[in-house]
């Protein structure tokens, strides 16, 4: 499979393979630069079957919920509670400039939201079915999980006109394990481009130390703690990708999105994977209850 050149990002960037099974050139590609974009990983008819589901349990949603837990002044255990316990269940964050000064929407509910998460892989039997396959679970294999689990699922909205910028970090700064074994399956469910906000990598910035780690204090807070304080090494490229598009990423690979200032929305689905071979923390913000164990792509 060859690669599609790209003037523009030098991105590694190839047309998906059928099966799943990464070449040894893709591993390669990998490897130097933490993360592998695959096109046309999925139909972009299977794209639009998880967004209007997606569409479906937002309906269902009631934005006042989430309002009033996160404006209560001095509330911050509430708000920190609301997502640390959302890892093994369905909730929404909204974007932080949703409401208006009256309480109000600014814009449409589904124009409202940042993201739905933690676990709507497990939960919800259309995102189930779109999670696990034989073809991700190929591509886990040939990366060389030996036991690979999902951890998490996350849909993002990025919403158009208020879609806020997400800064340059790592993921494993929030799902460490011991080893690191974190990795990120990003699906492009609408086109991404630097205009709606496409993700941004800084290629091999992967072999560069972790730079912080999220974990629970014995007070049940959240913290990030700063381990290596370097600033970032290099430029970010853009994974300007269309609809369909799987993006593989390390971990460690530094990434980042601009602000959605655009007309246009740019919806993606985030599955972290972890190997359960490694140690997970317990004081890792992820929990999940014993009766919802973790599963493999399978
Ligand atoms: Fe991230």
């Amino acid at each position: 499979m060859m690669p599609i050149e790209s003037v523009k990002t030098r991105s590694p960037e190839y047309s998906a393979p059928e099966d799943g099974v990464l070449s040894a050139r893709m591993l390669q590609d990998f490897n130097d630069n933490g993360f592998l974009i695959l096109r046309d990983f999925v139909s972009v008819a299977r794209c639009d079957e998880l967004r209007n589901r997606a569409m479906q349990l937002v309906d269902a949603f009631d934005p006042e919920t989430v309002r009033s837990i996160f404006s209560t002044t001095g509330q911050q255990q509430l708000g920190d509670r609301y997502f640390t316990e959302s890892g093994d269940k369905i909730r929404f964050f909204m974007e932080a400039d949703a409401f208006l000064e009256d309480g109000g929407l600014r814009q449409s509910k589904e124009h409202s939201l940042n993201k739905m998460g933690h676990a709507m892989h497990d939960l919800d039997p259309v995102f189930d079915a779109f999670s696990h396959t034989p073809k991700l679970a190929a591509v886990a294999k040939s990366m060389g999980f030996e036991r690979p689990a999902v951890l998490q699922s996350m849909y993002i909205f990025k919403p158009p006109n208020i879609g806020g910028e997400v800064v340059c970090h790592q993921d494993s700064t929030y799902i460490y394990t011991q080893p690191e074994s974190c990795v990120g399956f990003w699906f492009a469910l609408e086109d991404a481009s630097l205009e709606n906000g496409c993700m941004q990598f800084i290629p091999g910035g992967h072999k560069a130390p972790l730079k912080k780690r999220n974990y629970r204090k014995s007070d049940g807070l959240l913290v990030t703690e700063t381990l290596d304080d370097a600033p970032w090494d290099g430029e970010p490229v853009a994974a300007e990708v269309p609809a369909g598009t799987l993006v593989v990423f390390d971990g460690r690979a530094p990434h980042l999105s601009a602000a959605n200032r655009s007309s246009k929305s740019r919806h993606a689905y985030t599955l972290h994977v972890i190997d359960q071979s490694c140690h997970y923390p317990a004081e890792n913000w992820l929990q999940r209850d014993a009766n919802m164990p973790l599963r493999g792509f399978d």
